[in-house]
């Protein structure tokens, strides 16, 4: 279901009669978002809002202060227009939840709705009400410090996670007190910057941008998100920033947008950097034309746009649409009928309530990737005691990841407290930190955590990386753990004690060689505020992990790029074909080793593929069934499949449905996935999971970059992860009427 606003003739009545009022110098005013002074009321900001010159202000959280503002622009300024304010609500306000990759490790759209609302209603208590989230970028480049802030290398899970998301910030009715205005990010292309370094440049292919970078934000435009930020990014040779043919020909005219588009932060004086303009003015000029409406922290709009409407390069009707674009937003908003911000007016939510919501969201996004060891979960009956190693086993601010302007590390619960709690006096808790953070060389605290190790039942392992080391420009261009980490796990793991890694981080991190050396190993992501209690729960059996992966996790950083739906080359690489370097024969014949689409020393598959996560049960997958075999549109396919849960306890797993198109008029990736659902299955039981398929599930842009349905042969798989091994077929048939071409037009 969708809560896309419709532009009522009510509403644009409104809009219009605010915009005729509105002198030239007070237009452009309101597409002026300005930086709080952190606080208080500066003078500049003071005139400015008075003078009418800013009409949205971004970063100031403190309730006095934003009110105060909203006072001077509504009875000081002479249109009396009420300010957006903006704040980057990422994962949480004072109570942190999952950084987005973690959130989209649950595969839960309801409970990533439930943090988005929580989130929002937690921020409105300041006076903001607006969000730069959700981030809908695809994260198909962990080196890329942001990917953490994606929701994962995959349109469908994105898309969905996305729309999800936001519902949460946005609700039904984006006028009620606890919502927030919401802004789909960044638009477009931002998660394929080259070699993951942020903010540089990206070449995609507009079939590609189309089949992979765009559905997740036109997924947002029909949820009806407010706004949309533009990427800082080149793309194709057109910073997104002044790209016209994304922010007008795809944007508005083929998806309808009617909201706001902001640019990021000085994007538009950026854009004279990237050499496509000459200076701000310029600048400002080709931001204007090309679809920006509101200009972030830079004031090129406010130093240009007047003398440039003057001299008739930017038509009077240009500066009425990007006016009245911001002032929908506003109406919608309901700002003009809220002045002041009211904490009380906000729906309560209980601490414990968003604390409660806090854990569930760690627990469900932190994935199990392998207990070899067989040593999940501890039981505390049974156990002497437990060493507790690591830089991050006891950080109440690290574990908080990324984007965490107002997050409260006071309320953080850490790993080491809840083990504390949970195991109480009967076992001893034996600490030591190993390293001073996850990127010291430095050795000396090897021998005590030996030393704990070696004296305990069980060591538990708290590693990855501190915050700092993912998020907007954090990028790394080696993505194994950074230090001595993985030193440390040899010396421990070398103690023989059974050990256990934890893997906080922002990013997936190149793990062969490590996670080998350890019984068991869990990915946590950075979980927020509640990542002890959560961590506990798991480790001890309270719960049973079912976070799946969002993102492919490769063995060695020179992978990348590699997710699992990619196309099948003309030589596909044979599964498990790799070769040990050392052992090749001097001067081989260059076949010997094959020639396949797989690097000689790290074969073609990743560590972990998208989608895996264990749980403490398993689940066994059977009886695919498809119905009808054929079918011909409308008409659509229903594929279902036995999923049992042959452990001995409750547990939840996430189905996932994958398909492949096996000739098509442009190559298809080898798995796409179309649907997932988490389901809670209790032990033995049998539930029969069924998803429904219709062409327009199956549609993709073709070469005329027209979306369509192809008729033909699609292999589609249920399973557990995007190595499901669960296989039926159907086919789909040209419509009767046909399209002239055997294909179908759809969505
Ligand atoms: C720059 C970032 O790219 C964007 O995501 C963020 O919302 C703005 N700064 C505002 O902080």
């Amino acid at each position: 279901m969708t809560h896309a606003p419709v532009a009522t003739p009510a509403i644009e009545q409104r809009v219009r009669s605010i915009l005729d009022g509105l002198s030239l110098a007070e237009k452009i005013g309101q597409l002026c978002l300005a930086n709080g002074s952190g606080g208080h009321v500066s003078e500049s900001l003071r005139h400015a809002v008075a003078e009418g010159r800013v009409g949205a202000v971004l970063n100031e959280v403190d309730p006095g202060t934003v009110n105060e503002l909203q006072r001077i622009a509504v009875e000081e300024s002479r249109a009396g227009i009420p300010l957006l304010i903006g704040r980057d609500v990422i994962h949480g306000f004072r109570t942190v939840f999952p950084i987005p990759l973690g959130q989209a490790a649950t595969w839960n759209p309801e409970l990533v709705e439930a943090c988005a609302r929580a989130a929002a209603l937690e921020a409105s208590e300041t006076g903001v009400n607006w969000t730069f989230a959700p981030v809908l970028d695809i994260g198909r480049d962990p080196r890329w410090g942001r990917v953490a802030e994606t929701l994962g290398e995959d349109p469908c899970l994105a898309g969905a996670l996305g729309r999800a998301a936001i519902r949460g910030f946005q609700g039904e009715d984006l006028s009620r007190p606890g919502r927030l205005a919401a802004c789909a990010k960044h638009f477009a292309g931002y998660g394929a910057s080259e070699a993951g370094r942020d903010y540089n440049t990206t070449s995609i292919p507009e079939i590609e941008l189309r089949n992979v970078h765009l559905p997740p934000f036109e997924e947002a435009i029909r949820a009806g998100v407010a706004t949309v930020m533009t990427s800082f990014s080149d793309l194709n040779g057109v910073p997104a920033t002044a790209n016209d043919w994304l922010l007008r020909t795809v944007l508005r005219e083929e998806w309808g947008f009617d909201g706001l588009v902001v640019s990021d932060w000085s994007s538009i004086p950026e854009l004279a950097v990237h050499g496509l303009t000459e200076g701000d003015r310029e600048s400002a000029l080709a931001a204007a034309r090309a679809g920006v409406d509101l200009e972030m922290a830079s004031t090129t709009f406010a130093d240009h746009l007047a003398s440039l409407v003057e001299e008739g390069r930017v038509s009077e009707a240009r500066i009425d649409e990007m006016v009245a674009n911001v002032l929908r937003t506003k109406v919608r908003l309901g700002l003009f009928e809220r002045r002041r911000t009211d904490p009380t007016e906000v729906p309560a939510q209980e601490t414990a309530v968003r604390l409660d919501l806090a854990r569930t969201a760690a627990r469900q996004s932190i994935v199990l990737l392998h207990d070899r060891g067989g040593i999940l979960p501890l039981h505390p009956e049974s156990l002497g005691s437990v060493a507790v190693i690591g830089p991050l086993a006891d950080d109440p601010y690290e574990q908080l990841g990324t984007w965490i302007f107002d997050g409260d590390p006071g309320q953080s619960r850490t790993p080491l407290d809840a083990i504390r709690e949970l195991v109480g006096d009967a076992v001893e808790v034996r600490c030591a930190r190993g390293v001073a953070t996850t990127r010291s060389r430095d050795v000396s605290g090897f021998d005590e955590a030996v030393e704990a190790a070696r004296g305990a039942d069980v060591a538990l392992l708290f590693l990855g990386e501190e915050s700092i080391l993912s998020g907007e420009a954090h990028c790394r261009a080696d993505i194994r753990l950074p230090g001595v980490q993985e030193e440390l796990i040899a010396a421990v793991a070398e103690t023989g004690t059974p050990t256990a890694l934890v893997l906080m981080a922002g990013r997936p991190l190149a793990l062969q060689g490590v996670v080998e050396r350890v019984g068991a190993a869990l990915f946590a992501w950075h979980p927020g505020t509640m990542a002890g209690p959560a961590l506990a729960d798991l480790l001890f059996g309270r719960a049973c992990p079912s976070g799946k992966l969002p993102v492919t996790i490769p063995k060695v950083t020179g992978q990348i790029p590699i997710y699992h739906a990619h196309r099948n080359t003309g030589r596909p690489a044979t599964p498990g074909a790799i070769v040990d370097i050392e052992a090749i024969e001097p001067r081989s014949p260059q076949t010997s080793v094959g020639n396949a689409a797989f690097h000689l020393d790290a074969g073609i598959e990743p560590l972990f593929p998208f989608g895996h996560g264990l749980s403490y049960v398993s689940f066994a997958y059977r009886n695919i069934a498809v119905e009808p075999a054929g079918f011909r549109p409308p008409g659509s396919v229903a594929v279902s499949a036995d999923v049992t849960n042959t452990g001995s306890r409750e547990a939840e797993e996430v189905v996932q449905l994958y398909v492949r198109d096996l000739v098509g008029s442009v190559t298809r990736p080898v798995r796409e996935l179309k649907g997932f659902r988490r389901v809670r299955v209790a032990p033995g039981e049998t539930l029969r999971v069924r998803f429904e398929l219709d062409a327009s599930d199956l549609a993709f842009h073709g070469r005329d970059m027209r979306r369509r349905a192809e008729p033909g042969r699609f292999h589609v798989w249920i399973g557990g992860s995007s190595d499901a091994q669960l296989r039926s077929e159907f086919e789909l048939l040209p419509p009767v009427s046909g399209s002239g071409q055997g294909t179908t037009e759809s969505g």
